[in-house]
């Protein structure tokens, strides 16, 4: 059963001896130098190898005891009660009173009638919207699905924003040496009339089709974008003269081109859009969770069912993982808890996400929805306030471009900033350059890094390497700066759908410590609403000016008068 108060992290045992701990550590010095020269074990016994993936803890500023610690918080917070109500289909978002089983999505078909949720066999449900999205991925891979025109589809647009965006964006850029049926993907996501311009430029509208996806299709920037869009296609394919610009041409025309996925399909048919030609999910899913449920459907038709079906199976995986390893040895788990370690007793408010592999560019945009519209919050999920820091702030750039912008501040800053360092092994695209492996060039950079954050430069160091005196404190890396080494064999469908889990459970688990509901986003709300409120005063309504505050009404005066088109 969900857990009606949590329990309120501070006030445990394992809160206060962590406490005691951390100043023990501080007292004493920490020295990531010395606690590998003093333990020669601290690799091994830090070093978690799931499936394809290493995990590298070691240059955490973490002690055998601290790790104990974490996982004695975990359990006077009944972590894994909470967790277990979860896949279990237990209403534990219970500002939505629902259930939230994203990891319903990736159970294999063999585990149909393991989860009900609200009298439903949740995982049959599953398997039925995606034998769908399976059989509508290989018609426009195969081109038997052919536009109005009888043209094979070539590029597909996908028009969502947040959890409709953010997820298949990210994946589609990750995956890309696994795109294979030469069709490409673009996404549409801001209201901002400049991303539709740019995104259908040097499209054919013959060989183009856009998938709406939005959970509640209620979302003003996308369904804004998808009437842009509808407006596209009919004007480009008129001008073309392949439709005659009746009806009932627009409306074969429409379901060639469009489809849809939500949980509103009612309202996907009231847009316009026929329901054969819609996928839905389950208010289950929240949208940063549903990157593999319908909202992936583009991801299926670029790279094809059995890569979506891997996709899941590396998610499954690493589900299997936090369901079933014991603490001390859950990954997702030990890093939820170190980063709880440094947002709350070494005040580190920040987190750095480093991918060494530019197709994961977009992965920090990604986690920045999942981890901070998680556990952003204020209170706790029974209403009261929480009684510590939550939720860090999630960023990142690939290495080695972030080397030669903001890694500076990483190194020398007076911020502690926790990192995670995400590589993998081989690259689809080798290449030598000067009689050197590029590969090795790249990976040479991401073992550096994680080195001189952990052990830095003494003074003397620099000294011997015969800097002057007074640049000596310049040139000085005091080291012990935390960083986690994820290295991976390749960047695989699998591996990807093992690092998404992988931190939709960190996320998890920082959010049970803090005793917050991470499913819920009621903080988008108001801003949504004041914006529906001060649009019409940008059109000139002055009694919409005259509700606003005086700093609203100057910026909309300085629109007024300079607006020019
Ligand atoms: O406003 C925030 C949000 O609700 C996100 O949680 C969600 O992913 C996004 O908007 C898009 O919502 P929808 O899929 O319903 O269009």
């Amino acid at each position: 059963m969900a857990l009606e108060h949590p329990v309120d992290a501070t006030q445990t045992s394992a809160w206060k001896a962590l406490q005691e701990h951390h100043d023990k550590l501080q007292h004493e010095g920490i020295s990531l130098k010395r606690w590998f020269a003093e333990n020669p074990d601290r690799v091994p016994s830090m070093t978690f190898d799931l499936n394809d993936l290493r995990f590298d803890f070691s240059k955490n500023l973490v002690t055998d005891e601290t790790l104990s610690l974490l996982v004695q918080l975990a359990k006077d917070v009944h972590l894994e009660e909470r967790r277990d109500a979860m896949l279990a289909g237990v209403h534990i978002n219970t500002t939505e009173d629902r259930a939230v089983l994203h990891t319903a999505l990736r159970r294999p078909a063999d585990q149909v009638g393991t989860v009900m949720v609200d009298g439903q066999d949740a995982v049959a449900d599953v398997h039925e919207v995606l034998s769908q999205i399976y059989a509508f991925a290989e018609k426009v891979r195969s081109g038997q699905w052919k536009g109005v025109t009888g043209k094979k589809i070539e590029t597909v647009v996908n028009i969502g924003i947040g959890g409709s965006d953010l997820g298949p964006a990210m994946a589609y850029e990750a995956l890309k040496p696994y795109a294979d049926a030469g069709i490409t993907a673009r996404f549409v996501s801001n209201i901002d009339p400049n991303d539709i311009a740019e995104k259908t430029k040097g499209l054919d509208p013959e060989t183009t089709m856009f998938i709406i996806v939005s959970k509640t299709f209620t979302t003003l920037e996308t369904l804004t974008n998808a009437g842009e869009a509808k407006a596209w296609l009919l004007s480009g394919l008129e001008a073309q003269g392949a439709i005659d610009g009746s009806e009932a041409q627009a409306k074969e025309a429409i379901a060639k081109h469009f489809v849809a996925v939500s949980t509103a399909l009612d309202k996907v048919e009231a847009f316009g859009i026929d329901p054969a030609n819609a996928f839905g999910f389950w208010n289950w899913v929240g949208g940063r969770y549903s990157v593999d449920s319908a909202v992936g459907t583009i991801l299926a038709v670029v790279l094809g069912p059995e890569r979506f079906q891997d996709f899941l199976a590396g998610m499954h995986a690493m589900d299997h993982h936090f369901a079933t390893a014991p603490l001390e040895q859950n990954v997702p788990v030990l890093m939820g808890l170190m980063n709880v370690w440094y947002v709350d007793f070494f005040k580190s408010y920040s987190h750095a996400v480093l991918p060494y592999n530019q197709y994961l560019s977009r992965f920090p945009a990604y986690l920045q929805q999942l981890t901070m519209e998680s556990n952003g919050k204020s209170v706790r999920w029974d209403g009261t306030p929480v009684t510590c820091h939550t939720g860090e702030v999630f960023w990142g750039e690939p290495g080695t471009n972030g080397q030669h912008a903001f890694y500076q501040l990483l190194h020398q800053g007076t911020s502690m900033i926790p990192a995670d360092f995400i590589a993998f092994v081989n690259t689809p695209n080798p290449a030598r350059e000067n009689g050197q492996d590029v590969q090795e060039l790249f990976l040479g950079n991401f073992l550096a890094q994680t080195k001189a954050l952990a052990f830095g430069k003494t003074p003397d160091e620099v000294r011997a390497e015969g800097t002057p005196e007074e640049i000596v404190p310049a040139r000085v890396f005091q080291g012990n700066r935390p960083t986690t080494s994820i290295f991976g064999v390749s960047l695989t469908p699998f591996a990807l759908g093992e690092l998404i889990a992988l931190y939709e459970h960190i996320t998890f688990t920082e959010g049970t410590v803090w005793g917050i509901d991470s499913f819920d986003q009621w903080g988008v709300e108001l801003g949504k609403q004041l914006a529906k409120q001060i649009t019409p005063a940008l059109s000139e309504s002055d009694e919409a000016l005259a509700e606003q505050d005086p700093s609203t009404q100057s910026l909309i005066e300085f629109y007024r008068e300079n607006r020019v088109w």
